[in-house]
């Protein structure tokens, strides 16, 4: 039976139906309500609409809940693999070992890019950041395969080939950007496996994989994999709602990542812990910084738009880091500051009464310094994780039935109707 919300404007009454989720969740269904009222709703930051119905990820913020398709993400960490949970999210359940294997033969096939692109990249200013270049490169792409993408077999191959050549194109930018020589994708060797040979293997110091890191850089990705309608997904949906082809909606979904306040907080993390270890800041002399209304300083790795708890992914990060410097016996300084800052910041009144909790990022940087990825890199990590999110993203809104265009109102408050005037007549 439904449920209904009423609401009462200048007298009159609606009734707007209530929409409830399978974890619970409610939503009042305002879609026709200018059409009847007149009215448009006002929020800021969409922090109280739901742009659409998804059955991809379920996360409670106020109990740091999170899960793809239904399954836990401890237990996604844990057991599973980042070609595994990508298969996840984008076809809805884990693979047969069969479709395993397909799929890695998929995303092997997919793994080597177009030789001219190297042109792209050694033309690209040496200054620019790696997320900049990635973003065009991804764009890019769609001129090397301007094939049609409505078709289910060609979806499925733009969908793997971007998988795979995102990790190829990433390593790529890194080595031509250290004027080295570029390091082919090899078929014996896994996802994670494959990646950390592209960007690290050379041959006056042949890569050696370690297992460890490759776990690590397997959860690292896992726990970026998808995170329901985010900025950068809301990005790649609004893009995508014009119809526009999948390289462009996941080109907008990377620039949209590279922002401080969102991917970009990992870069500005370690940032911002290295800069109190130069300054020889205290870490309460940081926190009252983060405190003070009169400084737009922020505590960097602090606060999330959903999760008023714990991020259930900073848990897993923080021990997989301990774990990963342990087994590497790395003894960063970086982390012992991390450590006494989220001490103290959880401790503060400030901090408390605004549910202010370490975020993913406040421990990933940590974790990507001691793989050995350099910082200004650490975005284009976040990426290569959150595409497989982005693209069943994609997907789900492509096949909506209730799709429509997305293109919000405004409430205007600029002048009202006024006359042009000659340029001799202004003042
Ligand atoms: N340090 C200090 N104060 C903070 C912080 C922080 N990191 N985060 C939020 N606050 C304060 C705000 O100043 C605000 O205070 P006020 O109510 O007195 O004005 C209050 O907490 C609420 O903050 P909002 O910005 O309104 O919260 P919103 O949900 O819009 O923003 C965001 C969330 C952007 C993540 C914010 O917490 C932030 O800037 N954090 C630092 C950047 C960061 O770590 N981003 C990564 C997020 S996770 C991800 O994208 C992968």
């Amino acid at each position: 039976m439904t449920e209904y919300a009423t609401l009462t404007l200048e007298g009159k009454t609606y009734q707007l139906p209530v929409i409830t989720g399978t974890e619970g969740e409610k939503a009042i269904d305002i879609s026709k309500l200018r059409q009847d009222t007149g009215y448009i709703t006002m929020d800021i930051g969409f922090a109280n609409t739901g742009s659409c119905k998804s059955d991809i990820t379920f996360m409670d913020g106020e109990k740091g809940v999170l899960r793809y398709r239904g399954i836990p993400i401890e237990q996604l960490a844990e057991h599973s693999s980042f070609r595994e949970v990508t298969y996840l999210l984008i076809n809805g359940d884990l693979p047969t070992k069969k479709q395993l294997n397909r799929f890695s033969v998929l995303l092997n096939d997919q793994s080597l890019v177009h030789e001219d692109m190297q042109l792209f990249f050694q033309h690209y200013p040496r200054l620019s950041h790696p997320m900049g270049i990635l973003s065009s490169m991804v764009t890019a792409l769609k001129g090397f395969y301007p094939y049609l993408e409505d078709l289910e077999e060609e979806v499925n191959i733009t969908v793997t080939r971007l998988i795979s050549k995102i990790r190829t194109l990433a390593a790529m930018s890194y080595k031509i950007s250290l004027g080295h020589k570029v390091v082919y994708p090899r078929p014996d060797l896994t996802y994670c496996e494959n990646f950390l040979n592209m960007m690290f293997d050379s041959p006056v110091r042949p890569y050696k994989i370690e297992r460890e890191v490759v776990k690590a850089l397997s959860i690292f990705l896992i726990l970026h994999a998808d995170h329901e309608q985010n900025c950068s997904t809301s990005a790649v949906r609004v893009v995508g709602s014009g119809r526009v082809n999948l390289y462009a909606a996941i080109s907008a979904g990377i620039a949209a990542l590279w922002g401080r306040l969102h991917g970009g907080a990992n870069q500005a993390v370690i940032e911002m812990l290295e800069g109190i270890l130069k300054e020889g800041l205290t870490v309460e002399k940081v926190v009252e910084k983060a405190k003070d209304k009169n400084d737009p300083f922020r505590l960097m790795g602090f606060g999330h738009r959903v999760y008023k708890t714990y991020d259930p992914r900073a848990k897993i990060m923080k021990a997989m880091c301990d774990r990963l410097l342990a087994k590497l016996h790395i003894d960063d300084p970086l982390l012992d500051i991390a450590n006494e800052l989220e001490e103290i910041a959880l401790s503060d009144d400030y901090f408390i009464e605004k549910n202010l909790y370490p975020n993913i990022d406040f421990y990933s940087g940590i974790v990507l310094r001691a793989i050995g990825i350099p910082t200004n890199m650490f975005t284009v990590m976040f990426a290569i994780g959150r595409l497989p999110g982005w693209i069943s993203q994609w997907r789900e809104s492509v096949d909506d039935p209730e799709w429509r265009i997305s293109r919000p109102r405004q409430i205007y408050i600029g002048p009202t109707e006024r006359n042009y005037l000659p340029v001799e007549e202004r003042r």
